[in-house]
């Protein structure tokens, strides 16, 4: 790459991007010899989606990534759809001469040509050099299911209690759960998913995990997420579930029956999120990376030489609420090392009354940022902040007091006009914490990503400003808020090794 290609309009400086071309749903995650390995849906001839590769790249730190060659190309079973990765420490499957090595297990995706059926089955790969070279297992398919046309995105994990492969794998309205000793034969144990959670588009890319609750490595509990496809009638277009419950190796058991819908992101922009597999033991975390992307418009955003990106990885955490248990979700704390300047103002009113200058805070182009805010809820109906980018060009996230709702304003945030659905405001339930709402944002050339402080709610959304200059504006209306404290910290691009510095007019 060179250095332009780095800071092409909207290219993130704190997110994954594939080099050049198109990118979707995160496949393959695992950490094996000091390594954390992303692989992903890619198409390396087109920046629109089309005959499916891994694309791999590698992070000693889950921030900075080095790309390196595909992994995986079609062969005569089909094109190589998503799926995950394992380390095989007991060579179960054969492939390490008692050794250990990395095995992937995916769908191929198939049209017959005579007939224009489609087949999607699983195949595996192993590799021997730490992921640097695969090879397709000549028994390839190991798993096929001739009465399903969406059967598909296996994710794969070692079941100790009893000495098996669980896998978990996406069946059209439902998962299914199969087992097996070695990877390559696999046995159909159960499935999970009529009447539970929401069925408005198709079921893909699920994961599952146990977590322990509020911290109690005694009492864990177990999260299976289901991304859902989009759908027409489905104005958020495609978005991610979860259930929490339990699993026995069999079967999973969801604590209500039926099941609520629990989202797992309220943005419109993080879909096919997973885990990585094998995260040293001594870290014990649990850490999702998301497609930030959207199938409704996602082939058409309005990016150059590439299309896609991941979200910011998140660590995951299990907290009793006071209507169940619920997925937490920080950002991991890896990313406070591209924290540079930090700024921190305390105790100042925001009124609808006056837009006093202070509390406008104009930004260097380029600028990437991490903002944590606290705003004491006063009388105002609505405040929150405004990112300008142009005149008239804002991004606003902002809280409905009565509505008790966080929202995301994007209808004027840039470029909007590529998808008729993309300009939205779009709500989240925040309920205040000792009157106060406190969120951390990340802010990078084309996306704005909001935690709330206890990490409950979560919304991830694209946005494409004519400039990554920003002003940021805190707003009260028809009344006043107190803000107390506000914390910028500007942060580092992950190329600035590889950079000249910013110089975009
Ligand atoms: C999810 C998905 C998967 C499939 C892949 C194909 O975004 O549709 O179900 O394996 O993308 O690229």
């Amino acid at each position: 790459m060179t250095t332009a290609d780095y800071q092409e309009q909207f290219r993130p400086q704190l997110h994954f991007t594939p080099a050049e071309m198109w990118l979707n749903d995160p496949n393959g995650l695992v950490f094996y010899e000091e390594e954390y390995h992303l692989f992903y849906q890619y198409h390396p001839e087109s920046t629109v989606w089309g005959p499916m590769h891994w694309g791999h790249a590698v992070s000693k730190d889950l921030v900075h990534w080095e790309h390196l060659p595909i992994a995986l190309a079609p062969d005569g079973n089909g094109t190589i759809f998503s799926g995950s990765a394992v380390v095989d420490k007991q060579d179960t499957s054969g492939f390490f001469a008692g050794e250990s090595g990395l095995v992937a297990i995916f769908t191929q995706h198939d049209k017959a040509l005579e007939t224009d059926i489609t087949r999607q089955t699983q195949s595996i790969a192993f590799s021997k050099d730490k992921g640097r070279t695969w090879t397709l297992y000549a028994n390839n398919p190991v798993l096929i299911e001739e009465r399903l046309t969406d059967f598909r995105d296996p994710k794969v994990f070692w079941h100790a209690p009893q000495q098996k492969w669980v896998m978990i794998i996406a069946a059209g309205d439902h998962v299914r759960i199969y087992t097996s000793p070695n990877l390559k034969d696999w046995t159909y144990v159960s499935e999970f998913g009529a009447g539970h959670g929401s069925h408005a588009g198709v079921w893909e890319c699920p994961d599952l995990f146990a977590l322990p609750v509020d911290g109690d490595a005694f009492a864990t509990k177990w999260v299976l997420i289901v991304s859902i496809g989009d759908h027409p009638d489905n104005k958020e277009g495609s978005r991610t579930q979860y259930f929490i419950g339990d699993f026995d190796g069999h079967t999973f058991i969801p604590e209500e029956s039926p099941a609520p819908t629990l989202w797992l992101d309220y943005g419109r922009d993080n879909y096919a999120g997973v885990t990585w597999s094998d995260f040293p033991e001594e870290d014990g975390r649990r850490v999702l990376i998301g497609w930030m992307n959207n199938w409704k418009y996602a082939n058409k955003i309005p990016t150059s030489a590439w299309r896609g990106a991941m979200t910011l990885p998140r660590e995951l955490s299990l907290s009793t609420e006071t209507e169940g248990i619920r997925v937490m979700q920080r950002p991991v704390r890896e990313l406070s090392s591209q924290r540079r300047d930090e700024e921190r103002w305390e105790s100042f009113i925001v009124s609808s009354e006056y837009e006093q200058e202070e509390n406008i805070f104009a930004m260097p182009q380029g600028e990437l940022l991490e903002i944590i805010v606290e705003l004491e809820i006063g009388d105002a109906t609505e405040f929150g902040l405004r990112l300008s980018t142009a005149d008239n060009e804002e991004t606003i996230i902002g809280y409905a007091t009565s509505e008790q709702n966080l929202f995301i304003d994007r209808t004027k945030s840039g470029t909007v006009n590529f998808h008729d659905d993309f300009a939205c405001k779009h709500n989240a339930p925040l309920k205040p914490m000792d009157g106060t709402i406190k969120l951390t944002i990340f802010v990078d050339w084309s996306s704005v990503e909001v935690f709330s402080y206890d990490g409950k709610l979560v919304m991830t959304d694209l946005v494409f400003p004519s400039s990554s200059r920003k002003e940021l504006k805190l707003y009260a209306k028809e009344g006043s808020i107190s803000v107390k404290s506000l914390t910028f910290y500007t942060l580092e691009s992950i190329y600035a090794s590889k950079l000249a510095p910013i110089s975009q007019s």
